[in-house]
């Protein structure tokens, strides 16, 4: 019987559709080749949705992504919108309600694109960061108090469990040993600080590595990891980190891959329906223009088809998209690839379909 999956599709806001269109049309040269299919279900979330109901995301809706085998999401927020409110009604309900307890963000430089980092190139950068994606200050445990009064109060608390910490840290070795490159797993903390999350967490870590004798692990704090992701990429292999921290080290990691228009991320349930995203907002300024890189887009299809089960199909993603960035475009920022936005997802469905 031929494998068919169940794909919500959220396209979202900006940039989003645009992005999200050129994935679809990947992963539908894709199945054709390697004999599965998707069976595409749209939903209409993101800004447009709230204006027309004030409604982000209904128990409805969520019932029906529940029953899917995966999510493809463009992005969500629009300047029109309060900041939080989408971000929070949809996105981080998403992660919440469908426990996508980790965020797996891979960050490797393709031969052909440039990297701001001097004399580092794709054999230095390709590492991946796991990042706690249901915890710490994204809990939103906190409030105001006396709000706007001289003598207001705000606080945000940063909650970790040891189930949220430890089911990461067994995800992260995992996929460390899965990886099979330096077997070495970093976790990034800050235990000199943050003595309480990160005493549970480094105790975690401890007691999680013995059951994997045959990976290394390292420590680092984040600030120092920040300032060693630009001067030795090549020391990582994985690493594993708490939420919020994982949010900023992963914008620095696109940037060292060659730029937020080709990164991607996945929010995965390991026992549940995941979720796929580039991990570029929507852009708003580059909406409708036919400008913006998919390519990010593309790698989150790619993320899915491995989650999935399609490790053949996800292959012939990433070589498409490694022959297109060495030789076919100019550049990987909006409006300077050399190519639209389409156009670039038309040479990778062309290298897919003649190779
Ligand atoms: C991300 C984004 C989100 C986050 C925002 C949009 C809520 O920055 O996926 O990294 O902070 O997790
Ligand atoms: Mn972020």
């Amino acid at each position: 019987m031929q494998r068919e999956y169940d794909i919500a599709v959220i396209p979202g806001d900006g940039t989003g559709p645009e992005v999200v269109a050129e994935g679809l049309k990947v992963l539908e040269a894709v199945s054709d080749k390697c004999n599965f299919k998707l069976a595409l279900h749209y939903f209409n979330l993101g800004a447009e949705h709230y204006k027309n109901t004030g409604e982000t995301l209904s128990d409805g809706v969520l019932d029906s992504m529940r029953g899917c085998h995966a999510i493809y999401l463009g992005a969500i927020g629009d300047p029109e919108v309060p900041p939080g409110i989408l971000e929070k009604g949809v996105l981080l309900r998403l992660r919440f309600e469908l426990d996508l307890y980790i965020n797996l963000r891979p960050v490797k430089l393709y031969p052909g694109v440039e990297t701001p980092i001097k004399d580092k190139g794709p054999e230095e950068i390709d590492f991946v960061v796991v990042r706690e994606n249901t915890e710490g200050l994204y809990a939103g445990a906190g409030g105001i108090m006396r709000r706007g009064t001289p003598h207001e109060v705000a606080v945000q608390e940063s909650i970790s469990t040891r189930m949220g910490v430890e089911r990461c840290i067994r995800y992260a070795f995992e996929a460390c040993r899965h990886r099979n490159r330096a077997k070495k797993l970093t976790l990034c903390g800050k235990t000199n600080v943050l003595t309480y999350t990160f005493d549970l967490w480094e105790r975690t870590f401890n007691e999680v590595a013995e059951d994997f004798p045959d990976i290394k692990t390292d420590y680092v704090h984040v600030d120092a990891l920040c300032m060693w992701m630009v001067k030795n990429p090549e020391w990582f292999d994985v690493i594993v980190t708490e939420n919020m921290f994982g949010d900023i080290i992963t914008d620095l990691g696109a940037m060292i891959q060659g730029g937020i228009g080709v990164a991607a991320g996945g929010n995965i349930n390991p026992e549940g329906v995941s979720m796929f995203e580039p991990i570029g907002g929507s852009a708003p300024k580059y909406t409708g223009q036919n400008v913006i890189n998919p390519i990010g887009a593309i790698l989150a299809a790619k993320l899915m088809l491995e989650t999935l089960g399609e490790p053949e199909g996800a292959q012939i993603i990433e070589k498409a998209v490694m022959k297109v960035l060495r030789e076919d475009l100019k550049g990987t920022g909006a409006g300077k690839m050399g190519y639209s936005t389409s156009e670039v997802g038309d040479l990778i469905v062309k290298f897919i379909e003649t190779s």
